[in-house]
């Protein structure tokens, strides 16, 4: 995606997110993904923007078309920020706290009408990846968490019977690499590395792999 001006918009990796072997060929959307977690605290997400998320999230595909789940999102500087900061692992709520914008991801195992839903997981996993290529069309850094209250955030998002939080993603532009916390430069750390392609994927075509 590009400016008005013709510069490219899109998340570009710093060197600290180290690159793995890919195609080449790859879509560049795809490549130039990282789990942000040093997030710019002097920028905002446009309403815009917000609504172009959701709509990526709202074109993923689910079992029966059930689109077994929903998105609860607010923005830093609000009562209910703070709320789900203070519900994530201490490990989380250091760098996320910085983030723009905190979107809950709420699974529902029951649909409203009463319909098991066996896949909410799996479907709003594939809303959320969705939602986080566009995010990363747009200049904007996702990291997803998995580490929380969920007691905590299930009252906080008015869970219903039939609902569980199953996700709470971090949003907003990248900072600077320096300013991220010692705890999610940890992590960092660890690496991005990646399964070899042949341990990821048998790949049986007469043509090979
Ligand atoms: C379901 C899920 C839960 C995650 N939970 C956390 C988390 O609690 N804290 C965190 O810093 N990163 C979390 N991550 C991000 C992963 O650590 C990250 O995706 C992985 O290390 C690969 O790095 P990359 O996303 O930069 O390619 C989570 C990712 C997923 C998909």
């Amino acid at each position: 995606m590009r400016s008005a001006g013709g510069e490219s918009l899109m998340l570009e990796p710093p060197s600290r997110a180290r690159a793995f072997e890919l195609d080449p060929d790859l879509t560049p959307l795809l490549a130039a993904r990282w789990s942000v977690r040093e997030f710019d605290i002097t920028r905002a997400v446009a309403a815009v923007d917000v609504r172009a998320l959701v709509d990526a999230a709202r074109t993923a595909p689910s079992a029966h078309n059930l689109q077994p789940w929903r998105l609860w999102i607010t923005e830093r500087g609000t009562e209910q920020f703070d709320l789900i900061v203070a519900s994530l692992a201490d490990y989380n709520a250091v760098w996320a706290s910085r983030a723009a914008l905190l979107i809950v991801g709420v699974a529902r195992d029951v649909a409203p009408d009463g319909t098991p839903c066996p896949w909410a997981d799996y479907d709003l996993g594939q809303a959320t990846a969705l939602l986080t290529v566009e995010a990363t069309a747009r200049g904007l850094g996702v990291c997803q968490m998995a580490g929380r209250d969920e007691s905590a955030l299930a009252a906080i998002v008015a869970c219903a019977p039939g609902e569980r939080v199953a996700i709470v993603s971090a949003v907003g532009y990248p900072g600077d690499e320096r300013d991220l916390d010692p705890a999610a430069t940890a992590i960092h750390e660890r690496g991005r590395a990646r399964r070899a392609r042949d341990d990821a994927a048998t790949v049986a075509l007469s043509t090979g792999p």
